[in-house]
C-alpha cells in the first residue's frame, strides 16, 4: 500500500459514509495566534467544533498537513516526524462514539479497505479521572466488535485525552488503535504505552465533548463531536511491514541523501558495518529528510515564511540548521538543502500544489540560509569543542555566544552537548539573552556580531513599525486581522495578515496616517515579562507560543499597541521616521501582504 492509495481509500470510505471532503488548511493556523502551527486536522475546525455551522455540513473528511515540534529531539528514531500528514474524519454534532468506532473498525479490518487482521489490533480507552469518567461505552463497543478484553488497555489523560490544541478549547477522551508489529515484546509488561516498537499507534478517535476554559475547567460542550486522526506515514509503514517511516514516501529523500553523502541507508536487517556507526548515519539521514521536508512545507505554504529569528521563521531556521549540521556529519560538503527540498517539491506537489507554486521562493531561501550558516558553522563547532573540553556543563554565556556569534540555535548547542554527555545551563542562556535584549534597546543598536545578524538599527526600526502597522490594521479593518507572516530587511518591512479583500486607497491612507501620528507622538516603547495567561488577559496580540519558557515578553507602545514579542525595539516611536506603504497585494487566500518603508 502506498501513501497515495491510503489517502484515496480513506477519503473514499468516508465519502461513502456521507462525509464531505475538505481541503488541507494552511500549516499556520488562521486567526489563531495561540499556536505557531497546525498540529492536527481538528485545528482549523475549532469554531465548528464549538458550534458554528460548517458550510460543507456535519460530516467532514480530509488529509491535513501538520507540524509538531514538541518532540523534535526524538526525530532520528524510527517514527518521530516534525511534518506529517494526518487523515481525519469529523462529526460536528452528528454521530458520536458508537458510529465512530464502528466506522474505524470497518475501515481497519474490512478486506475492501485496509484488511488488518483483528488479532493485529490493540485498543486503548480513557481510564477516567476527576474531570471525566472511565469511558465504559468505548470499552464495551470495542469488546462488542470482537476485541478481547486483554487487548483493550485503560490509560489516564497523558495517553488517552486529546486537546485542546491551544490553551483552551474543545477536547475530550480518546480511544487509540495500535498495530501489533512482528517485533518481539520488550518484556512481560509490554503494552501500547510502551515505546519499544511492539505497538505502533495508527489512529485516534477523539470524543470531543468538553471545552477546557481559561480557568482549567472541563465544561461539557453544547455539541458532541468526533475528531479522528490517522498518521499517513506511519500507517503505510506498518501496513507494509517497514520498520520505520523512511521506506516509502520519504524514500526518494533518503536516496538523494545517499547520493550526496556517498553513505548508505542500510535497512536494519542488512547491516554490515558496526551497528553503532550505522545507527548514527541512519539517524542523521532521518533528521535531514524530516527537517528539510518540514522546512519545505512551511516555506511553501503560501505565506512567505522565510528563516528568521521570530515565530515560524525561527522554527524553519532551527530545522534547516540542524539538518545542515547532520549533513556535514555524514560527509555532505556542498550546499545541499535546496536539493533535498527540490525532491520534496517533486514528489509531494501532486497532492500539495502550493509547493510547486512557491518552489523558487523556497529553494532560494534554502540557499541563502545554508550559505549564511555554513559561514559560521565550522568556527562555532571549534568554539564549542574548545570551550567544552573538560567541562560537565555548558554555561549560559557560552551557549549565548554560540547563538549570537555563530548562529547556533540553543537546541543545536543542546544537541552538541548531549552528544558529549554534557548539559546546558538553559536558564543562564535565557538570562544572557534577556540581558542582551536590554543592551540592544538602550545602546545605539548597531549590528549583532554576525550569525543571526538581522538586528541592525534599521531592522529594529522596521520591527517596531511592524507592531504599529499591525495595531493600525486592526483599528482600520477590524479585529479579524492577525499577523500571518513578517519579514524585515534593511530596506523595508513586509507584513502578511488575515484579510480577505484588497484594501481601498482610503484604508491604506488611514493606516499610514495613524502610524505616522503614533510616530509623531513619540510614544515610549516598553517591555514587561509575564505569563502567557497574563498577556492574554491584558489583551496583548501576537503568537502565544514560548520559545524560551513559560514567560513571554509583552512590548507596549504607549497605550497604542501591546504585542508579545522577543524584541528588540527602538526606545521611542519618534526614532522611526516617516512611514509609507509601498505595496498592498494578495499573498494567498484570505491573506494580504503589505510592504512598507520608513523614509
Ligand atoms: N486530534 C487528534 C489527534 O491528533 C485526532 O490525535
Amino acid at each position: 500500500m502506498t501513501s497515495w492509495q491510503l489517502r484515496k481509500k480513506y477519503l473514499e470510505f468516508f465519502v461513502g459514509k456521507g462525509h464531505a471532503v475538505i481541503p488541507s488548511a494552511s500549516l499556520v493556523p488562521e486567526n489563531d495566534p495561540s499556536v505557531l502551527f497546525t498540529t492536527a486536522g481538528m485545528h482549523p475546525l475549532v469554531p465548528f467544533l464549538m458550534g458554528e455551522k460548517h458550510p460543507a455540513g456535519k460530516r467532514l473528511v480530509n488529509c491535513q498537513k501538520c507540524i509538531r515540534t514538541g518532540d523534535i529531539d526524538e526525530v532520528g528514531d524510527q517514527w518521530h516526524l516534525t511534518f506529517f500528514e494526518m487523515l481525519g474524519n469529523w462529526s460536528l454534532g452528528d454521530y458520536f462514539k458508537e458510529e465512530a468506532i464502528k466506522m474505524s473498525y470497518e475501515f481497519l479490518t474490512s478486506e475492501k479497505w485496509l484488511g488488518i487482521p483483528v488479532e493485529k489490533l490493540a485498543i486503548t480507552v480513557f481510564a477516567g479521572d476527576g474531570d471525566a469518567p472511565f469511558d465504559r461505552e468505548a470499552f464495551n463497543i470495542w469488546q462488542g466488535l470482537g476485541i478481547p478484553e486483554e487487548r483493550i488497555f485503560k490509560y489516564g489523560k497523558k495517553e488517552n485525552w486529546w486537546g485542546p490544541a491551544g490553551e483552551t478549547g474543545p477536547c475530550g477522551p480518546d480511544s487509540e488503535m495500535f498495530y501489533i508489529t512482528a517485533k518481539p515484546a520488550c518484556g512481560p509488561d509490554c503494552q501500547p504505552a510502551c515505546s519499544c516498537g511492539k505497538y505502533v499507534e495508527i489512529w485516534n478517535d477523539v470524543f470531543m465533548e468538553y471545552n477546557k476554559t481559561a480557568w482549567g475547567k472541563f465544561e461539557p460542550l453544547a455539541q458532541k463531536n468526533v475528531d479522528t486522526g490517522m498518521g499517513v506515514e506511519r500507517t503505510v509503514s506498518v501496513l507494509n511491514g517497514y520498520g520505520d517511516n523512511y521506506q516509502e514516501l520519504m524514500k526518494p529523500l533518503v536516496e538523494k541523501i545517499e547520493e550526496l553523502s556517498g553513505k548508505k541507508y542500510t535497512p536494519l536487517s542488512l547491516r554490515d558495518t558496526s551497528p553503532c556507526q550505522v545507527e548514527e548515519i541512519i539517524g542523521s539521514m532521518r533528521v535531514i529528510a524530516d527537517h528539510l521536508r518540514a522546512a519545505t512545507f512551511i516555506m511553501g505554504d503560501d505565506l512567505g515564511i522565510a528563516p528568521s529569528n521570530v515565530d515560524q521563521g525561527y522554527v524553519v531556521r532551527k530545522l534547516i540548521r540542524r539538518a545542515i549540521r547532520h549533513g556535514r556529519m555524514i560527509g555532505i560538503k556542498e550546499n545541499f538543502s535546496h536539493k533535498i527540498a527540490g525532491v520534496v517539491v517533486e514528489i509531494m506537489s501532486d497532492v500539495y500544489p502550493e509547493l510547486l507554486k512557491n518552489k523558487e521562493f523556497v529553494l532560494a531561501n534554502f540557499k541563502i540560509e545554508e550559505d549564511k550558516f555554513t559561514k559560521t558553522l565550522q568556527a562555532g563547532l571549534s568554539a564549542f569543542a574548545k570551550a567544552s573540553a573538560d567541562k560537565k556543563k555548558i554555561s549560559g554565556e557560552l551557549a549565548f555566544n554560540l547563538y549570537q556569534t555563530h548562529g547556533f540555535p540553543i537546541e543545536l548547542t543542546k544537541e552538541l552537548a548531549s552528544e558529549k554527555g554534557l548539559t546546558v545551563d538553559e536558564q543562564g542562556f535565557n538570562e544572557e539573552f534577556k540581558k542582551h535584549q536590554e543592551l540592544s534597546r538602550t545602546a545605539a543598536v548597531g549590528k549583532f556580531k554576525g550569525g543571526l545578524g538581522e538586528h541592525t538599527e534599521q531592522a529594529v526600526k522596521y520591527h517596531t513599525a511592524t507592531h504599529l502597522l499591525n495595531a493600525a490594521l486592526r483599528q482600520v479593518l477590524g479585529p479579524h486581522v492577525f499577523q500571518k507572516g513578517s519579514n524585515i530587511t534593511e530596506e523595508r518591512l513586509r507584513f502578511d495578515f488575515s484579510h480577505g479583500i484588497k484594501m481601498s486607497a482610503e484604508e491604506k491612507a488611514q493606516v499610514e496616517k495613524i502610524v505616522n501620528q503614533v510616530i509623531e507622538n513619540d510614544l515610549p516603547v516598553n517591555s514587561v515579562e509575564m505569563t502567557v495567561e497574563q498577556a492574554k488577559k491584558k489583551g496583548a496580540i501576537g503568537v502565544f507560543a514560548d520559545k524560551y519558557g513559560e514567560q513571554v515578553k509583552v512590548y507596549s507602545i504607549g497605550d497604542y499597541s501591546q504585542e508579545i514579542c522577543g524584541g528588540p525595539h527602538v526606545e521611542r516611536t519618534g526614532q522611526l521616521g516617516h512611514f509609507k506603504i509601498i505595496k498592498e497585494e494578495a499573498s494567498s487566500a484570505g491573506v494580504r501582504r503589505i510592504k512598507a518603508i520608513l523614509e
